[in-house]
């Protein structure tokens, strides 16, 4: 059976484009057709500055949201990272395998530091070395598919390599995965900065519709929008990128197909014909946006009264995960020539 992985990371609190780029799949296609695990990946949210309190609190939020979305323990593993030593375990043999020259190379890395240099931090050894740390999460479980944004596609390339190499050098270990990404909705952009994408943290939320929003907030930051010169309605990312953006999210809210029909989401350029004005077009996608989040606010209210449900679930998801990833990691630990410890 397919065997997935992919993971979210509590450095705030879940966003449209977290929903849209990953975990909207994961709850309608993913978890029915594979064995799959889906993790709250806090050692991630250790790389950059942080408050303890905060991170917990996190944490917690972003499993709950997980299975507000529609995560069922019945049929995947939904567990938090950190519970499972075998990620750092074999994360060090990956650091064995991987260059200095491939992780300085990826494009968060380069992004991320420059950005916490200027701000005057120091930029952690863990920012660089976290890509190594994704693969660890990804290989440990002979992972053939990993759903993700588009934002981590380079993440998942080195991890290809990174398997491969691991596999030459010292017999077969590890299984090469590869991402997958949405049809619609890869990259989802910031409402008031749409060159940029929407992520969980930025100095302004005005443009990043969080999960928990209320529907008048969610209504209010698209209908502020940032779109674009002229008023016809195109799909032009190039030249219309607000626009392009504000479709992508239309699009993203449609129907996915099921696990069973396939991804058959409606064509963002095909969308466009239908409106007549940006307003339409805004007050159409709040709609849409207000509307697929309504039930996952509505469960994620329930799960929230009693944390204790939530607890039990990702107790028991660490259980199922450190029972997939123990053979694993222990034969690459033998595979490299460690000693077993008897
Ligand atoms: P992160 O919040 O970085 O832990 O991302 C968790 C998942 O959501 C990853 O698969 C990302 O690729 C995806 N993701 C994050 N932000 C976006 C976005 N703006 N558009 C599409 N996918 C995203
Ligand atoms: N790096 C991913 C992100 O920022 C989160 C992540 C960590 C992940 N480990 C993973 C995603 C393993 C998929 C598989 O979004």
């Amino acid at each position: 059976m397919t065997r997935i992985f992919s993971g979210v990371k509590p450095t705030g609190p879940l966003t449209l484009g977290n929903y849209l780029g990953a975990v909207r799949r994961w709850v309608e296609v993913d978890q029915h057709r594979a064995d799959a695990l889906f993790s709250v990946v806090d050692l991630h949210a250790l790389t950059v500055e942080h408050d303890p309190a905060r991170v917990r609190r996190l944490s917690r939020q972003a499993a709950t949201l997980l299975l507000a979305a529609g995560l069922d323990p019945a049929l995947c593993t939904v567990f938090v990272q950190s519970h499972v030593d075998e990620h750092t375990r074999l994360s060090y043999l990956l650091e064995c395998t991987a260059t200095d020259g491939e992780l300085r190379r990826m494009i968060q890395y380069k992004e991320k530091s420059v950005r916490a240099l200027a701000s005057g931090e120091s930029v952690r050894f863990s920012l660089l070395s976290y890509p190594v740390l994704m693969a660890a999460d990804i290989l440990a479980y002979r992972t053939d598919e990993v759903p993700v944004g588009d934002d981590q596609a380079q993440h998942v390339e080195l991890t290809r390599d990174i398997a491969t190499r691991f596999n030459q050098r010292y017999g077969h270990t590890f299984s090469v995965p590869k991402a997958t990404r949405p049809a619609v909705a890869a990259r989802v952009m910031d409402l008031q900065e749409p060159t940029s994408k929407m992520g969980k943290s930025h100095e302004s939320t005005a443009g990043i519709i969080y999960l928990l929003d209320d529907a008048d907030v969610v209504r209010k930051k698209i209908m502020r929008a940032v779109t674009d010169s002229g008023r016809e309605v195109e799909y032009d990312p190039e030249t219309k990128p607000g626009v392009a953006n504000l479709l992508e999210i239309l699009a993203g809210c449609g129907d996915l197909g099921g696990a069973t029909g396939g991804e058959k989401p409606a064509d963002p350029a095909a969308l466009a014909e239908t409106f007549t004005s940006y307003g339409e077009l805004k007050r159409a996608t709040a709609d849409a946006v207000i509307e697929l989040l309504r039930p996952v606010q509505e469960r994620h209210a329930v799960l929230a009264a009693d944390f204790g449900q939530v607890d039990v679930v990702l107790k028991e998801g660490a259980v199922r995960a450190r029972n997939i990833a123990r053979p694993v990691v222990d034969a690459a630990y033998r595979a490299v020539g460690l000693l077993p410890a008897g």
